[in-house]
């Protein structure tokens, strides 16, 4: 596949479901979708001028609200090259490049120094990686007396053999899920104090979901960039009959807590 200037060539055969979604234009990529984003911003009772952290920022959409409409300070990072440059761009067209920094960083070992920001925020990364490791970086960065505030996937209910291999052995290969009440005991065990739990159903790939998240006009542009090459037509028929299995399983829980 050819290179543009500003975009490198990408074989999305390879692509994990998340950057194809990026591909495709879509701008919110975690399973609480807007619905879970807006109570986060509910629970983090964000000040101007204040610090903050998006780690995993994927195309930068989060770090955008933040500082557009709390104007805060945003550091986000992301391991991924193709979501930075995404992040990057979109940061730019938002006007904002003054208030939000995007930078390569691996949750796993953050390069900042200990209590570092007053809020850290990580929406569907930790379960990605060592989620134990992930949940202490986080809350490492941040200052005493600051939050940290994540959200997951989560088994809603027990879900079918067939349910749980399609989701975790085919289109989500090592990730890890957990009931609700383990996440709160990694984020517990990781110092965190005074834990607030909300969560609800995946919805972002239905289509009710998918037009809340996007709008009529992104989702309209993402679903015709989706039929624009054959690539992406076989991506998709390959992957959203396989995502619907585990939907009536699947929810997000949204973890806040204060470091002490
Ligand atoms: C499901 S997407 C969520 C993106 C974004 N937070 C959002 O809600 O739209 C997961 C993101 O985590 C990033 N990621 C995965 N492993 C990571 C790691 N070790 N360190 C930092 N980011 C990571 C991926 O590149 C991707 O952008």
């Amino acid at each position: 596949m050819a290179a543009t200037l500003d975009r490198p060539a990408v074989d999305v055969r390879k692509l994990d479901p998340y950057s194809f979604l990026a591909v495709l234009g879509k701008r919110v990529i975690h399973p609480g979708g807007r619905r879970s984003t807006e109570e986060l911003f509910g629970l983090a009772q964000l000040q101007p001028g204040q610090r903050t952290l998006d780690v995993g920022c994927g195309v930068g959409t989060t770090a955008i609200q933040m500082a557009h409409r709390y104007n805060v300070g945003v550091t986000a990072v992301d391991i991924a090259p193709l979501m930075l440059e995404r992040a990057r761009r979109n940061v730019h067209r938002s006007g904002l490049d003054g208030k939000i920094e995007i930078e390569h960083g691996d949750i796993l070992a953050l390069r900042f120094p200990d209590n570092s920001f007053d809020r850290v925020i990580a929406e569907a990364v930790t379960m990605f990686v060592n989620r134990r490791q992930a949940a202490r970086e986080l809350v490492r960065v941040c200052r005493p007396g600051g939050m940290v505030l994540a959200t997951e996937f989560f088994w809603r209910q027990p879900p079918t053999e067939e349910a749980r291999e399609v989701f975790l052995g085919q289109v989500c290969p090592g990730m890890q899920l957990d009931k609700l009440d383990g996440w709160v005991r990694i984020y517990k065990d990781a110092g965190l104090t005074g834990l607030q739990v909300r969560s609800g159903p995946f919805e972002m790939m239905t289509p009710r979901g998918f037009l809340q998240d996007e709008g009529f006009l992104n989702a309209t542009a993402c679903l015709l960039r989706g039929v624009s090459r054959i690539t992406y037509v076989r991506k998709m028929a390959w992957l959203m009959p396989r995502i619907s299995r585990a939907v009536p399983y699947l929810g997000y829980i949204l973890v806040a807590g204060v470091k002490p």
